[in-house]
């Protein structure tokens, strides 16, 4: 049976292959809350259509600024939702550790208006978008579990853990039927330059040397990282497959890690962006952490056992992740802010 799902974050990164997949792989209608002023981008929405213009038809975008409460008019318009997925948040770690109080603001009253509104309007399932960081580091040889100790190392993370403590509040006072998922490092297209991938793109496609964060000991930051098209499917994988937890039956919501098939180091990956990119040997600027980024963490590892034990299966590898990105990148210069001119080779 068709579903209504309200998408927030619709122009962000993540939320637009959110919507792309939902529009290719279910008949379901989406009605996408959306500004433009919190690193949303109108251009990711048409794009993730524009393949099938028809599918306007399928969704409604409400300009609808969420750190304030949704209003009763607004409500009405978003119309009778099954599923609510949560994408929205400021989501740059170095932006939080500039500017930590708007950040924090930010995230922390777009969860209570979120979930105030779904008290009201009694979704089936709210989907969070949450993060490894949440957990802060992880040791040498560990992957952290579903439910182990939050640990946030910089305002951003803390925002994210203090959005999965209202989440878990809302479950357990008002039933609200919330589902978290921690996710790992996203790459994909349309990402925006201030995120590692896009901002080394393009440092190599100018002949600048990549920034890479590396311990007093010279030692890389590394991450599992995921195509924004797989952390899609496994969402879609959930609201077909996934109940969730309700309180009385459980002490907690339902949580999923959300990872990458395997570990990369940043300057490994520094060389398989060059290597697809066909730019030969990739300078390298290897800057201590420590000094650099305090509140930067370098190793985020998450263990992704129980999503797949329940049954999903990424459908892209690392590598055809990697390949589809950039290919799609270099077509596309604008979204590295350069002009076709300095990418034609
Ligand atoms: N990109 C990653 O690597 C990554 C990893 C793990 C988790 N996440 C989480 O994924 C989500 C999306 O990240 P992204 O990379 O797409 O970020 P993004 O900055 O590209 O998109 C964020 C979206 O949130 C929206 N938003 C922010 N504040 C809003 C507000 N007050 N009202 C309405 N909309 C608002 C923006 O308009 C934008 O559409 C975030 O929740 C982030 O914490 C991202």
């Amino acid at each position: 049976m068709t579903k209504h799902v309200l998408l927030t974050g619709g122009g962000g990164f993540v939320g637009s292959h959110v919507l792309r997949h939902l529009m290719t792989n279910t008949d379901w209608t989406v009605t996408l809350p959306v500004t433009f002023r919190h690193k949303g981008v109108p251009k990711r929405i048409a794009s993730a259509l524009e393949t099938n213009p028809e599918w306007w038809d399928r969704v409604d975008v409400v300009y609808c600024d969420l750190t304030a409460p949704i209003d009763p008019v607004t409500a009405a318009r978003f119309g009778k939702v099954d599923y609510l997925f949560n994408v929205a948040s400021e989501s740059h770690v170095d932006r939080s550790i500039d500017q930590p109080g708007p950040f924090i603001e930010n995230n922390v009253r777009l969860i209570t208006n979120i979930l105030d509104y779904a008290r009201q309007a009694k979704p089936s399932l709210v989907l969070q978008m949450s993060t490894d960081e949440v957990y802060g580091p992880a040791p040498d040889g560990y992957e952290h579990r579903e439910w182990d100790a939050i640990a946030p190392s910089n305002p951003y993370s803390a925002s994210k853990a203090a959005q999965e403590a209202v989440c878990f509040t809302y479950w357990r006072t008002y039933g609200v039927p919330v589902v978290i998922t921690n996710t790992m490092n996203i790459l994909g297209e349309q990402q925006d330059t201030e995120k590692f991938i896009p901002k080394t793109m393009r440092a190599i496609l100018q002949g600048e040397p990549a920034t890479v964060h590396v311990s007093p000991g010279g030692r890389p930051g590394s991450r599992f990282y995921l195509h924004a098209r797989n952390l899609a499917d496994a969402w879609l994988w959930l609201a077909r497959n996934h109940k969730p937890q309700q309180y009385g039956d459980f002490d907690r919501p339902s949580r999923f890690h959300i990872v990458g098939e395997r570990e990369v180091d940043n300057i490994e990956m520094v060389h398989l962006l060059a290597d697809l990119m066909g730019t030969g040997d990739p300078k390298l600027d290897l800057v201590d952490f420590h000094s650099s980024r305090p509140g930067h963490d370098l190793r985020y590892a998450l263990d992704g056992g129980k999503l797949a034990a329940a049954g999903w299966q990424a459908p892209l590898s690392l590598e055809e992740s990697l390949r589809r990105t950039v290919e799609w990148t270099l077509r596309h210069p604008e979204w590295l802010g350069l002009p076709a001119t300095e990418v034609a080779r």
